[in-house]
């Protein structure tokens, strides 16, 4: 019998999420009655729009609640399609769709079907936490990539052309970008995806914020002309919708790629949740007010965020472009028993009660992520105390 500690060679190949490790914390501390500001939860402090909660006590209702097709019902797919459609001007089928537990499972399933052991993947830093685990995970190199901080984590097509090998296998494209709500220019965008073409290399452009953008029209790189070959979408109904708990992604892509990961798809999770499909029909057919409501809300708190953080001595801060993130760098206060952003996050949710994810889960080691999807009180709250940790500390 194997010993009890032997676990697969794969699993060492991943490690526990830190955005979760950190809420954890922060969830145990409030436990024993210790009053935590939370700035660390990626996901919308607004309900579900109601019309979404009753489209799903319909379907309970109506006994929808047996499997379906495995990538989800024609119904849904079309949806997704449609929508996409109408955003952003695409015009992909139901085949070319396959609807996924979460956007997360539509990554980390994106790169068990197109990742061969030692492929090389590109990664932009800072980069989601996730890419890195899943690449990893299917064998596979991540080659990171750094972007121009001082101008606002830029992004270039020169910078991703220096890094591309012969073994580069995809990219992963996450604008705008948790965690550092930087949007990444359209030109730059255009000539990567060019680049890539040329070079055979998949484009995934994680869509996960592509409705949080504060000066920008939302757009989708797979609306740009010939590149439906190339590009492929990673969607998700989480943040959108403030649906995260309802599990509900997807992938859009050629035919081939949606039959790679459906194959996949039907030995794991089989179908998203029925009750969630009927959910997400409503999200994506009925009215999209909430979403531009939230939009509005979060541009409100970013303005707030932006302008304390830069009050703060020594603090650098970009300002978000999308997304609900803030991701300032706070190297300046590396110091007396602070050397890195762990450190840092550690000490400040010790000290402070205030739990924010450092820097070095996302790629870089200056800087901690804020979330700002939380009400102007607590931010205030937070923010008063980070910038009296700061103080005491430099
Ligand atoms: C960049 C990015 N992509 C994908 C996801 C996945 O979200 P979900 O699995 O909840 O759809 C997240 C969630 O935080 C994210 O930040």
């Amino acid at each position: 019998m194997p010993a009890l500690q032997s676990l697969a060679d794969r699993i060492s190949l991943i490690s526990e999420s830190s955005t979760m490790k950190v809420a954890a914390d922060a969830d145990r501390l409030r436990r024993e009655g210790v009053d935590v500001v939370d700035f660390s939860a990626g996901e919308p402090d607004f309900p579900t729009p109601e019309n979404i909660k009753q489209a799903a006590i319909r379907a309970i209702q109506e006994n929808f609640t047996k499997y379906t097709p495995v990538s989800g019902t024609v119904e849904l797919k079309q949806a997704i399609c449609d929508r996409h459609k109408s955003n952003y001007g695409t015009a992909y089928q139901a085949k070319e769709c396959v609807v996924t537990v979460g956007g997360k499972h539509a990554c980390f399933n994106l790169m068990q079907a197109l990742v061969n052991p030692g492929d090389e993947v590109i990664i932009p830093v800072p980069y989601w936490v996730t890419y890195k685990d899943i690449v990893n995970y299917a064998g596979g190199k991540c080659v990171f990539v750094d972007t121009d901080e001082d101008a606002g984590f830029a992004l270039t097509a020169a910078m991703v052309e220096r890094n591309l090998s012969p073994r580069t296998r995809a990219i992963i494209l996450n604008s705008p970008s948790n965690p550092s709500g930087a949007a990444f220019s359209r030109a730059e965008l255009d000539r990567i995806v060019r680049l890539c073409k040329d070079r055979g290399v998949w484009v995934i452009t994680d869509e996960c914020y592509d409705r949080f953008l504060y000066y920008e029209e939302p757009y989708s790189l797979a609306a740009m002309p010939d590149v439906k070959e190339t590009v492929i979408v990673a969607g998700s109904l989480s943040k959108t919708y403030a649906m995260t708990g309802w599990r509900l992604g997807f992938v859009l892509a050629p035919a081939p790629v949606i039959a790679g990961v459906n194959k996949l798809q039907s030995h794991t999770t089989s179908n998203p949740t029925s009750i969630s499909q009927k959910a997400a029909i409503e999200a994506l057919r009925g009215p999209q007010e909430s979403v531009t409501a939230m939009l509005a809300e979060y541009r409100t708190r970013r303005d707030y965020v932006i302008e304390r953080l830069r009050k703060i001595p020594g603090v650098k801060a970009q300002e978000p472009q999308g997304a609900f993130y803030a991701y300032p760098n706070v190297s300046a206060a590396y110091r007396n028993g602070i050397s890195n952003s762990l450190q840092f996050a550690e000490k400040l949710l010790a000290e402070e009660h205030v739990a924010v994810v450092p820097g070095e889960a996302f790629g870089t080691n200056d800087h901690i992520r804020l979330s700002y999807a939380t009400s102007m009180q607590e931010l205030a709250r937070g923010l008063d105390r980070l910038e009296r940790f700061i103080i005491a500390h430099t």
